[in-house]
């Protein structure tokens, strides 16, 4: 199957399994927060691997709800933090908020290739509530375990987008068009499909991947190595399609 020139600039044409992924990516525990802050995401993807099993679409749509709240909390907490100390953020406010916007994308795009059911609607209302308060108060005590709670997050995104690119590669989900939203926002070509959006969303979460882990190492005096972070696809200056 050729690839497509958006696929050729992302990634090999083979994908990755969850043991190299894991080995390429994963940023080794050390001391009681990384540990909590691994337990703490392994329990979640217990959970959904639980909740969800294979249905992909649907555990995609789920996660993203909750994955768009740690960059609004942190770029709030520290849009307050700046303020109140009178003190530069060094750009930490607009990464966050990119991030949470990044991620809230996701989800527009995602609702467009499955419907929640009316059980997943009422989870996400609770799990937000939930979700939002806890990692407000964690961001409070520890802004160094809140990010490394993300950088573990999307590591599991990485390899739970990796495992709906084998549904797809394997034939048990279809390669539909890409949404027009997702086209729209990443500025793929206009024959692009599902497979295409999975690999820059998965991309995207290793972006993310990095540059939580990067602020969790600088907020514990840890190197942080930012030659190696994973680069951040392209997206559209403006989210509406008409502008
Ligand atoms: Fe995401
Ligand atoms: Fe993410």
């Amino acid at each position: 199957m050729p690839k497509s020139l958006l696929e050729q600039k992302l990634c090999s044409d083979k994908v990755p399994d969850e043991q190299s992924l894991t080995h390429a990516s994963h940023h080794v525990p050390s001391g009681f927060s990384d540990h909590f802050a691994l337990g703490f995401t392994k329990v979640l993807r217990w959970a959904a691997d639980t909740f969800f099993a294979k249905r992909y679409g649907h555990r995609a749509i789920v996660l993203e709800t909750v994955a768009a709240v740690p960059g609004m909390v942190g770029g709030t907490i520290q849009h307050l933090n700046s303020l109140r100390r009178m003190k530069d953020d060094d750009g930490w406010i607009r990464t966050l908020m990119e991030e949470a916007e990044n991620e809230r994308m996701h989800l527009m795009t995602f609702i467009e290739i499955a419907k929640p059911t009316l059980f997943e609607r009422i989870v996400v209302m609770a799990a937000q509530w939930i979700f939002y308060i806890g990692f407000f108060l964690l961001y409070l005590i520890s802004s160094k375990t809140a990010h490394r709670v993300v950088g573990y997050f999307e590591e599991e995104a990485v390899i739970s987008y990796t495992y709906y690119l084998q549904e797809i590669d394997e034939g048990r989900s279809p390669n539909i068009d890409a949404p027009a939203i997702a086209i729209h926002y990443w500025k793929m070509p206009a024959d692009a499909t599902l497979r295409d959006v999975i690999m820059i969303v998965r991309a995207d979460e290793a972006h993310h991947r990095d540059v939580n882990h990067g602020f969790s190492n600088q907020l514990a005096g840890l190197p942080v190595d930012e030659a190696h972070a994973a680069p951040y696809p392209q997206h559209a200056d403006s989210l509406r399609m008409d502008a």
